[in-house]
């Protein structure tokens, strides 16, 4: 008699990115890039975080038309919805009710040190609400709410998986082996795009257009912004962040979107003047985006099938994350459910 040989269960891949604007070239090479390579050899969740966007006001309209075009362009990048669950946050309750629990098992001296939300405290001066201050508690609870294995992020996230990792800890020292530890994934080169017009601090949706290059930006669009792109004055192409930090980043750009290693890029374009090297990034950039363009034009057309999609999967998401939510609930000693 042949014997029944049981499917081995993947590891679980959870990520998120807000639809709080237009996604950027750092979005795309820190983040979106590397979800669709992980989807045959893991369980793949990515989730558009529409509750961490209102922590800034929202335009509720944008908010919502944002949401669909973030699916879109999670599928137009390759992700395959019958191999990875794309949900929308809200539509899963269990996101808002673990973080409650967790809020209670997060120290304010811990959120206090997050160097994001002392940024966005200082972006948004007139708007400095609690949800701004305990956004990575809902960030912990997205990814512990499905037992998460591996986080893919970029570099500016690396604090608050780390956050998450404390919390789960804390809580598991307490009730036992609730959470699954999930560990980051952290690309070696791309992890942090820079702004091209202050190539010191990181490229971001939320600042002016000329910095960033948008996912959906048009060919002569990307080769604008990359033309002005800051660089220095002593003309030599080499990699070297701290001294170099304009002509780095394009070097970083081109190499994480498969144009070759940074030695490989620097010995080839040696010699050559930025003029070069901002054409070959911009070629780089193009060549890149542009099938992700195509795919998304034709998906946005069409709507029915993108809100399908989030029907259907909001009910996957909420059966998954009311199985470690319930399990928690009881932990913490909630009542009895009949
Ligand atoms: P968000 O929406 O700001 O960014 C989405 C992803 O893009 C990465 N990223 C970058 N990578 C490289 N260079 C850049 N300049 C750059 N800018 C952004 C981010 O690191 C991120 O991976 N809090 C998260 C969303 C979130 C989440 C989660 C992520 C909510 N819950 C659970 C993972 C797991 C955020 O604001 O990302």
């Amino acid at each position: 008699m042949s014997e029944i040989v049981k499917p081995e269960k993947k590891p679980i891949i959870f990520s998120g990115i807000q639809p709080s604007g237009t996604l950027t070239l750092g979005n795309y090479i820190g983040a979106l890039k590397n979800f669709s390579v992980l989807q045959d050899d893991y369980d793949c969740i990515y989730c558009i975080v529409d509750m961490h966007a209102i922590t800034v006001r929202q335009n509720p309209a944008d908010l919502r038309r944002r949401c669909m075009e973030l699916a879109a362009i999670y599928i137009a990048s390759g992700l395959d919805p019958k191999k990875s669950l794309i949900y929308c946050q809200s539509h899963v309750t269990g996101h808002a009710e673990l973080a409650w629990i967790l809020n209670c098992f997060t120290y304010m001296g811990e959120l206090n040190r997050m160097t994001q939300y002392k940024d966005k405290a200082a972006k948004h001066a007139d708007n400095i609400n609690a949800g701004l201050f305990t956004y990575p508690v809902l960030m912990a609870a997205d990814i512990l709410l499905f037992q998460t294995n591996m986080v893919p992020v970029g570099v500016d996230q690396k604090q608050h998986l780390e956050l998450c990792r404390d919390v789960a800890q804390r809580f598991n020292g307490v009730y036992g082996d609730v959470f699954t530890i999930p560990e980051p994934y952290i690309a070696k080169v791309g992890s942090k795009i820079m702004s091209l017009q202050e190539p010191t601090r990181k490229m971001s949706k939320s600042d002016p257009e000329d910095t960033f290059v948008a996912l959906l930006d048009d060919p002569d669009t990307i080769r604008r912004k990359i033309k002005r792109a800051v660089t220095d004055s002593d003309g030599e192409i080499r990699f070297d962040p701290e001294n170099k930090p304009g002509v780095s980043n394009l070097l970083s750009i081109m190499s994480a979107l498969g144009a070759g290693s940074i030695d490989s890029l620097v010995a080839e374009l040696a010699g050559q003047g930025y003029g070069t090297l901002k054409t070959r990034t911009a070629d780089c950039v193009i060549a890149a985006l542009e099938p992700l363009q195509t795919e998304y034009k034709k998906l946005i057309a069409d709507k029915g099938y993108l809100q399908g999609i989030l029907d259907e999967n909001a009910k996957t998401a909420n059966y998954l994350a009311n199985k470690t939510l319930r399990k928690v609930q009881k932990k913490v000693g909630f009542a009895t459910r009949g």
